[in-house]
C-alpha cells in the first residue's frame, strides 16, 4: 500500500506519501530529488532509538552520508537555544544550499528542524518522516515551523514547505495510547469541519482504528492529510480559510495555558474545546443539538475528556481566549460547527453567552 496526496503549491507542492513499513524506502525515494549527499537527519533519542538505524542505512545505502543531530525528548526543548544547536551541527557538517534536512520524529521534532532547515543558509531542503499520528495529519502537512519563547508558544517561526512527507504508519505501533489519540482529536475535527463521511467511519470503526487496523489508519491519515492540503493550497498563510484547522483550538489553548501545559495534552485540550465550541454554536442557535451531542459523544468514545475540570475559573480562561494570538484588535474569533462537516468563522461572541458555555 502506498498513498499519495499532493499540497499544491505551484513550484513549492510537495507530495505525501503514505504507506506501512516503508521506512527503508526512504533513501531511494530521496535520491530522486538530486540534494546534495550530506544528509542530516534531526531527532530526539526516544525515536532514533526506534528508528533511527533504519532511515540512515536506508539513505547511507542510497548513496547519502548521514549525520544525526539530537534533540532531547520533550516541548521544554522546542526553543531557540536548541535550534541553534541543530543549525551548529548543520554548519560542522557543511551542508550547503542544496543539502537535505530530514526530521525524523513527532511535531516537536518536525517544528524545530523545519525551523533550522527554513533559516540555515537562508533556506535547504527538507523532508519529514512523522512518527507521530499528530505529525503524520497534521503538523508535516502545510509548511509552519516554530519555536517556543518564554513569552509564548510558537511565537518564533517561518513558513517553509517540505519537498516530500514519507509517512510510515508502522511507526505508530510504538507510540504511547495518550499520544495516538492526540492525533485522534485532531482527525475528529478534520470530519468536523469538512467530511461527515471521516466523521462517520471514527464513530463506527473505533475499535479497529484502536486496534491500529493498516486498512483503516491508512484512510484516516490519507483523508486528513487531503483536507489539511486542500485548505493550505487555497490559504497557505492563514489570511482567511485555514483559520479552520483551529476549530476546538481558541478554547483548547486557553485550557493548555490555564492549566500550565501540565494536566492535558495538546489533543485532550482540543478534544475539551471542540466540545465547547460545538455548545456554543448550539446556544447561538446555529448547530442543531443531536450534531452536538454527536461531536461530543465521538470524543468521550475514544477517551477523550470533553469538559471542562470543575476547578477551572472561567474568567479567567475567558480572558486568554481573548488574548489569542489569532484574535485580531481584541475581536474573540471561533471557529464553530453548523453541521457535521461544515464549520463557519464567527467574530464576535457575546460575553455573555460565552460565559454560559465555559462558566461554572
Ligand atoms: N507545524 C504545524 O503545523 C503544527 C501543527 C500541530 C502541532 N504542531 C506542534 O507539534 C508538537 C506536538 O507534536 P506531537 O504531538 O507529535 O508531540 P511530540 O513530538 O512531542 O511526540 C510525542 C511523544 O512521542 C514520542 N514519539 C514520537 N514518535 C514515536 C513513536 N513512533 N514511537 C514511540 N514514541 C514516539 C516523542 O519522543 C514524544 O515523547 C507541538 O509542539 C505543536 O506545537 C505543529
Ligand atoms: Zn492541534
Amino acid at each position: 500500500m502506498m498513498e499519495k496526496v499532493t499540497v499544491g503549491l505551484g513550484e513549492r507542492s510537495c507530495d505525501i506519501e503514505i504507506g506501512s513499513g516503508t521506512l527503508s524506502g526512504i533513501g531511494e525515494r530521496a535520491a530522486r530529488f538530486g540534494f546534495s549527499p550530506t544528509v542530516g537527519i534531526v531527532s530526539n533519542p526516544t525515536v532514533f532509538g526506534l528508528y533511527g538505524e533504519e532511515v540512515m542505512h536506508s539513505l547511507n545505502d542510497a548513496g547519502f552520508n548521514c549525520f544525526s543531530t539530537l534533540v532531547p525528548d520533550g516541548e521544554e526543548y522546542k526553543d531557540y537555544f536548541w535550534s541553534y544547536h541543530i543549525l551548529t551541527d548543520l554548519l560542522k557538517n557543511r551542508l550547503d544550499r542544496n543539502s537535505c534536512v530530514v526530521a525524523l520524529g513527532g511535531g516537536v521534532i518536525g517544528d524545530m528542524a523545519g525551523f533550522a532547515g527554513s533559516v540555515y543558509m537562508r533556506g535547504i531542503h527538507l523532508i519529514h518522516i512523522p512518527t507521530t499520528l499528530l505529525a503524520q495529519v497534521d503538523s508535516s502537512v502545510g509548511g509552519k515551523t516554530g519555536v517556543n519563547h518564554a513569552a509564548g508558544k510558537n511565537m518564533i517561526g517561518t513558513f517553509h514547505q517540505p519537498r516530500l512527507v514519507w509517512t510510515d504508519i508502522s511507526t505508530l505501533r510504538s507510540l504511547p495510547g495518550s499520544e495516538l489519540l492526540c492525533g485522534i482529536a485532531e482527525i475528529i475535527k478534520y470530519g468536523v469541519i469538512r467530511d461527515a463521511g471521516l466523521f462517520g467511519v471514527l464513530e463506527e470503526k473505533r475499535e479497529a482504528i484502536l486496534n491500529l487496523d493498516t486498512d483503516i489508519i491508512g484512510y484516516l491519515v490519507k483523508r486528513s492529510c487531503q483536507i489539511k492540503a486542500e485548505v493550505v493550497s487555497i490559504d497557505e498563510r492563514e489570511s482567511g480559510l485555514r483559520a479552520i484547522l483551529n476549530y476546538g483550538h481558541t478554547i483548547g489553548h486557553a485550557v493548555e495555558t490555564e492549566t500550565g501545559y501540565s494536566k492535558y495534552l495538546h489533543g485532550e485540550a482540543v478534544a475539551i474545546g471542540m466540545c465547547l465550541a460545538a455548545r456554543l454554536s448550539e446556544e447561538l442557535g446555529m448547530l442543531e443539538s443531536a450534531c452536538a451531542e454527536r461531536i461530543k459523544s465521538v470524543v468521550s468514545a475514544y477517551g477523550l475528556p470533553s469538559e471542562l475540570p470543575k476547578d477551572m475559573n472561567g474568567d479567567k480562561l475567558i480572558s486568554l481566549i481573548s488574548m489569542d494570538k489569532k484574535a485580531t484588535a481584541g475581536e474573540m474569533k471561533f471557529i464553530l460547527p453548523k453541521d457535521i462537516g461544515k464549520v463557519v468563522i464567527h467574530k464576535g461572541v457575546d460575553l455573555k453567552i460565552l460565559k454560559r458555555i465555559v462558566g461554572h
